[in-house]
Protein backbone atom coordinates (compact mmCIF):
# COMPACT_ATOMS: atom_id res chain seq x y z
CA UNK A 1 0.00 0.00 0.00
CA UNK A 2 2.38 2.38 0.67
CA UNK A 3 4.30 2.35 -2.69
CA UNK A 4 1.03 2.82 -4.15
CA UNK A 5 0.88 5.67 -1.84
CA UNK A 6 4.09 6.73 -3.69
CA UNK A 7 3.30 6.18 -7.00
CA UNK A 8 -0.47 7.97 -7.48
CA UNK A 9 -0.55 10.49 -4.98
CA UNK A 10 3.33 11.19 -5.01
CA UNK A 11 2.79 14.90 -5.89
CA UNK A 12 0.32 16.16 -3.18
CA UNK A 13 1.96 14.41 -0.75
CA UNK A 14 5.51 16.75 -1.65
CA UNK A 15 3.08 19.61 -1.55
CA UNK A 16 1.53 18.70 1.42
CA UNK A 17 5.16 17.63 3.46
CA UNK A 18 6.47 21.15 1.91
CA UNK A 19 3.65 23.11 3.07
CA UNK A 20 4.10 22.20 6.50
CA UNK A 21 7.65 21.89 6.29
CA UNK A 22 7.46 18.37 7.77
CA UNK A 23 9.31 15.05 6.86
CA UNK A 24 6.33 13.25 4.97
CA UNK A 25 3.24 13.44 3.93
CA UNK A 26 1.01 10.19 3.17
CA UNK A 27 -2.53 10.38 1.37
CA UNK A 28 -4.74 7.62 1.00
CA UNK A 29 -7.51 8.31 -1.48
CA UNK A 30 -10.90 9.15 -0.57
CA UNK A 31 -12.80 11.01 2.91
CA UNK A 32 -12.72 9.65 5.55
CA UNK A 33 -15.46 11.38 6.33
CA UNK A 34 -17.62 9.63 4.37
CA UNK A 35 -15.85 6.25 4.23
CA UNK A 36 -14.98 4.40 6.79
CA UNK A 37 -12.53 2.18 5.81
CA UNK A 38 -10.19 5.46 4.32
CA UNK A 39 -9.37 5.03 8.52
CA UNK A 40 -8.53 1.42 7.97
CA UNK A 41 -6.39 2.40 5.21
CA UNK A 42 -4.81 4.84 7.81
CA UNK A 43 -4.27 2.27 10.14
CA UNK A 44 -2.33 -0.26 7.08
CA UNK A 45 -0.32 3.07 6.48
CA UNK A 46 0.68 3.40 10.13
CA UNK A 47 1.69 -0.46 10.32
CA UNK A 48 4.00 0.06 7.46
CA UNK A 49 5.35 3.12 8.73
CA UNK A 50 5.94 1.61 12.31
CA UNK A 51 7.26 -1.28 10.30
CA UNK A 52 10.03 0.83 9.07
CA UNK A 53 10.90 2.93 11.32
CA UNK A 54 10.72 1.53 14.56
CA UNK A 55 14.76 0.53 15.15
CA UNK A 56 16.38 -2.90 16.42
CA UNK A 57 16.65 -3.02 20.55
CA UNK A 58 13.92 -1.73 22.52
CA UNK A 59 10.96 0.86 21.58
CA UNK A 60 8.47 2.57 23.38
CA UNK A 61 5.27 3.83 21.66
CA UNK A 62 3.03 6.61 22.96
CA UNK A 63 -0.50 6.10 22.23
CA UNK A 64 -3.04 8.61 22.09
CA UNK A 65 -6.43 8.24 22.02
CA UNK A 66 -9.94 8.94 19.88
CA UNK A 67 -11.97 7.47 17.36
CA UNK A 68 -9.77 7.75 14.21
CA UNK A 69 -6.50 5.80 16.86
CA UNK A 70 -8.68 3.31 17.54
CA UNK A 71 -9.17 1.78 14.36
CA UNK A 72 -5.57 2.85 13.75
CA UNK A 73 -5.06 0.28 16.00
CA UNK A 74 -7.31 -2.50 14.81
CA UNK A 75 -4.67 -2.61 11.67
CA UNK A 76 -1.33 -2.97 13.59
CA UNK A 77 0.23 -6.22 12.67
CA UNK A 78 3.33 -7.98 14.80
CA UNK A 79 6.47 -5.58 15.02
CA UNK A 80 8.43 -8.27 16.97
CA UNK A 81 11.80 -9.43 15.82
CA UNK A 82 14.42 -11.73 17.38
CA UNK A 83 15.66 -8.06 18.05
CA UNK A 84 13.09 -5.57 17.89
CA UNK A 85 11.24 -5.15 21.13
CA UNK A 86 7.63 -3.35 21.57
CA UNK A 87 6.53 -1.79 24.67
CA UNK A 88 3.18 0.27 24.05
CA UNK A 89 1.68 3.13 26.59
CA UNK A 90 -1.23 5.47 26.54
CA UNK A 91 0.38 9.01 26.00
CA UNK A 92 -1.98 10.09 28.67
CA UNK A 93 -4.66 9.18 31.58
CA UNK A 94 -8.31 8.57 30.57
CA UNK A 95 -10.60 11.81 29.79
CA UNK A 96 -14.06 10.75 30.47
CA UNK A 97 -14.40 9.25 27.09
CA UNK A 98 -15.86 5.92 25.53
CA UNK A 99 -13.43 3.16 27.29
CA UNK A 100 -12.59 1.81 23.46
CA UNK A 101 -11.40 5.16 22.62
CA UNK A 102 -9.40 5.96 25.64
CA UNK A 103 -5.87 6.00 24.88
CA UNK A 104 -5.14 2.86 27.79
CA UNK A 105 -7.91 1.07 25.41
CA UNK A 106 -6.13 1.74 22.17
CA UNK A 107 -2.13 1.67 23.39
CA UNK A 108 -4.03 -2.01 24.51
CA UNK A 109 -4.92 -3.02 21.06
CA UNK A 110 -2.06 -2.21 19.28
CA UNK A 111 -0.06 -3.85 22.03
CA UNK A 112 -1.91 -7.15 21.38
CA UNK A 113 -1.72 -6.45 17.31
CA UNK A 114 1.67 -5.62 17.41
CA UNK A 115 2.58 -8.67 19.77
CA UNK A 116 4.32 -6.23 22.21
CA UNK A 117 4.05 -5.22 25.74
CA UNK A 118 1.36 -2.93 27.61
CA UNK A 119 1.27 -0.83 30.58
CA UNK A 120 -1.76 0.83 31.44
CA UNK A 121 -2.28 4.48 33.16
CA UNK A 122 -5.15 4.32 35.64
CA UNK A 123 -5.14 7.84 36.02
CA UNK A 124 -7.95 10.61 34.99
CA UNK A 125 -6.35 13.12 32.38
CA UNK A 126 -8.24 16.06 34.02
CA UNK A 127 -7.05 15.92 37.69
CA UNK A 128 -7.05 19.04 40.55
CA UNK A 129 -3.75 20.29 41.13
CA UNK A 130 -3.99 18.37 44.71
CA UNK A 131 -5.11 14.88 43.58
CA UNK A 132 -2.44 15.55 40.76
CA UNK A 133 0.68 15.78 43.29
CA UNK A 134 -0.98 12.62 45.49
CA UNK A 135 -0.86 10.60 42.32
CA UNK A 136 2.31 11.52 41.41
CA UNK A 137 4.21 10.17 44.21
CA UNK A 138 2.46 6.79 43.18
CA UNK A 139 4.95 4.41 42.26
CA UNK A 140 3.13 2.22 40.01
CA UNK A 141 2.03 5.53 38.13
CA UNK A 142 5.51 7.31 38.26
CA UNK A 143 6.57 4.47 36.69
CA UNK A 144 4.88 4.37 33.43
CA UNK A 145 4.84 8.16 33.55
CA UNK A 146 8.57 7.43 33.24
CA UNK A 147 8.20 5.02 30.14
CA UNK A 148 5.78 7.92 28.87
CA UNK A 149 8.96 10.35 28.86
CA UNK A 150 11.16 7.92 27.79
CA UNK A 151 9.23 7.06 24.59
CA UNK A 152 10.58 6.91 20.94
CA UNK A 153 7.60 7.03 18.87
CA UNK A 154 4.16 8.65 19.31
CA UNK A 155 1.12 7.92 17.04
CA UNK A 156 -1.82 10.71 17.08
CA UNK A 157 -4.39 11.82 15.89
CA UNK A 158 -5.82 15.68 15.34
CA UNK A 159 -8.97 16.72 16.41
CA UNK A 160 -11.77 20.27 15.94
CA UNK A 161 -11.50 22.10 19.16
CA UNK A 162 -14.81 22.75 19.98
CA UNK A 163 -16.08 19.02 19.59
CA UNK A 164 -12.97 17.72 21.81
CA UNK A 165 -14.01 20.18 24.37
CA UNK A 166 -17.77 19.20 24.25
CA UNK A 167 -16.33 14.95 23.99
CA UNK A 168 -13.96 16.30 27.21
CA UNK A 169 -17.05 17.51 28.76
CA UNK A 170 -15.37 20.58 29.20
CA UNK A 171 -17.78 23.28 30.71
CA UNK A 172 -20.17 26.13 28.48
CA UNK A 173 -17.49 28.72 29.92
CA UNK A 174 -14.73 26.75 28.96
CA UNK A 175 -16.35 26.10 25.84
CA UNK A 176 -17.08 29.95 25.19
CA UNK A 177 -13.59 31.22 25.95
CA UNK A 178 -12.04 28.71 23.67
CA UNK A 179 -14.23 30.01 20.45
CA UNK A 180 -12.82 33.49 21.81
CA UNK A 181 -9.61 32.53 21.65
CA UNK A 182 -10.87 31.20 18.08
CA UNK A 183 -9.77 27.35 19.09
CA UNK A 184 -10.16 25.43 15.70
CA UNK A 185 -7.53 22.28 16.96
CA UNK A 186 -6.85 19.79 19.72
CA UNK A 187 -3.84 17.74 20.25
CA UNK A 188 -2.38 16.16 23.09
CA UNK A 189 -4.52 18.26 25.51
CA UNK A 190 -3.53 21.46 23.98
CA UNK A 191 -5.72 23.62 22.16
CA UNK A 192 -4.75 25.58 18.66
CA UNK A 193 -5.51 28.72 17.13
CA UNK A 194 -5.82 28.66 13.06
CA UNK A 195 -1.94 30.13 13.38
CA UNK A 196 -1.00 27.16 15.37
CA UNK A 197 -0.36 29.12 18.48
CA UNK A 198 -1.79 27.02 21.95
CA UNK A 199 -4.51 29.04 23.27
CA UNK A 200 -5.14 26.51 25.92
CA UNK A 201 -3.75 23.69 27.43
CA UNK A 202 -5.86 21.23 29.86
CA UNK A 203 -3.81 20.45 33.06
CA UNK A 204 -2.93 17.06 32.32
CA UNK A 205 -0.70 13.85 33.05
CA UNK A 206 1.27 12.00 30.12
CA UNK A 207 2.92 13.58 27.28
CA UNK A 208 3.41 17.24 26.83
CA UNK A 209 4.02 19.01 23.82
CA UNK A 210 7.66 19.72 24.79
CA UNK A 211 8.39 15.73 25.00
CA UNK A 212 7.46 14.95 21.56
CA UNK A 213 9.82 17.67 20.07
CA UNK A 214 12.42 15.19 19.93
CA UNK A 215 11.09 12.24 19.32
CA UNK A 216 12.28 10.42 16.61
CA UNK A 217 9.28 9.13 15.27
CA UNK A 218 6.04 11.09 15.06
CA UNK A 219 3.15 9.67 13.10
CA UNK A 220 0.18 11.89 13.20
CA UNK A 221 -3.65 10.47 11.39
CA UNK A 222 -6.21 12.75 10.73
CA UNK A 223 -8.35 13.17 7.53
CA UNK A 224 -11.75 14.62 6.54
CA UNK A 225 -12.41 17.60 4.88
CA UNK A 226 -14.15 18.34 8.60
CA UNK A 227 -10.84 18.37 9.97
CA UNK A 228 -9.33 20.47 7.60
CA UNK A 229 -9.06 23.61 9.77
CA UNK A 230 -7.59 21.17 12.71
CA UNK A 231 -4.81 19.72 10.96
CA UNK A 232 -3.87 22.75 9.22
CA UNK A 233 -3.62 24.81 12.60
CA UNK A 234 -1.92 21.96 14.09
CA UNK A 235 0.16 21.23 11.25
CA UNK A 236 1.69 24.97 11.85
CA UNK A 237 4.00 24.43 14.39
CA UNK A 238 4.57 20.94 14.57
CA UNK A 239 7.91 18.92 14.65
CA UNK A 240 9.96 18.87 11.38
CA UNK A 241 10.28 14.84 12.03
CA UNK A 242 6.04 14.65 11.91
CA UNK A 243 5.06 12.07 9.45
CA UNK A 244 1.14 13.07 8.60
CA UNK A 245 -0.99 10.30 7.62
CA UNK A 246 -3.88 11.69 5.83
CA UNK A 247 -6.99 11.77 2.94
CA UNK A 248 -7.51 12.85 -0.39
CA UNK A 249 -10.27 15.21 0.77
CA UNK A 250 -8.14 16.82 3.32
CA UNK A 251 -5.12 17.02 1.15
CA UNK A 252 -6.56 18.75 -1.56
CA UNK A 253 -8.97 21.25 0.57
CA UNK A 254 -5.65 22.54 2.53
CA UNK A 255 -3.81 22.86 -0.25
CA UNK A 256 -6.87 25.06 -2.26
CA UNK A 257 -6.60 27.26 0.92
CA UNK A 258 -2.88 28.18 -0.38
O1 LIG B 1 -8.01 12.74 21.08
C1 LIG B 1 -8.66 12.91 20.08
C2 LIG B 1 -8.10 13.25 18.78
O2 LIG B 1 -7.29 14.39 18.83
C3 LIG B 1 -9.15 13.31 17.72
O3 LIG B 1 -10.16 12.38 17.96
O4 LIG B 1 -10.02 10.73 16.14
O5 LIG B 1 -12.07 10.96 17.47
O6 LIG B 1 -11.43 12.74 15.86
P1 LIG B 1 -10.97 11.67 16.80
Amino acid sequence: LLMEQFTGMDQLEKQLAALFNIERCLIVSGNSDEQEKVIGEFGELVDEALQRQLPDGRNIIAVMGGTTMAEVARHVSPLETAKRHNLFVPARGGIGEAVSIQANSVSALMAANAHGEHRALYVPEQLSEEAYHTLLKEPSIRSVLAMIKEANCVVHSIGRAVHMAARRKMSEEEIVRLKQKNAVAESFGYFFDEHGAIVHKVPRIGLSLEDIQKMPTVLAVAGGKSKVKAITAYMKNAPKQTWLITDEAAANEILKGT
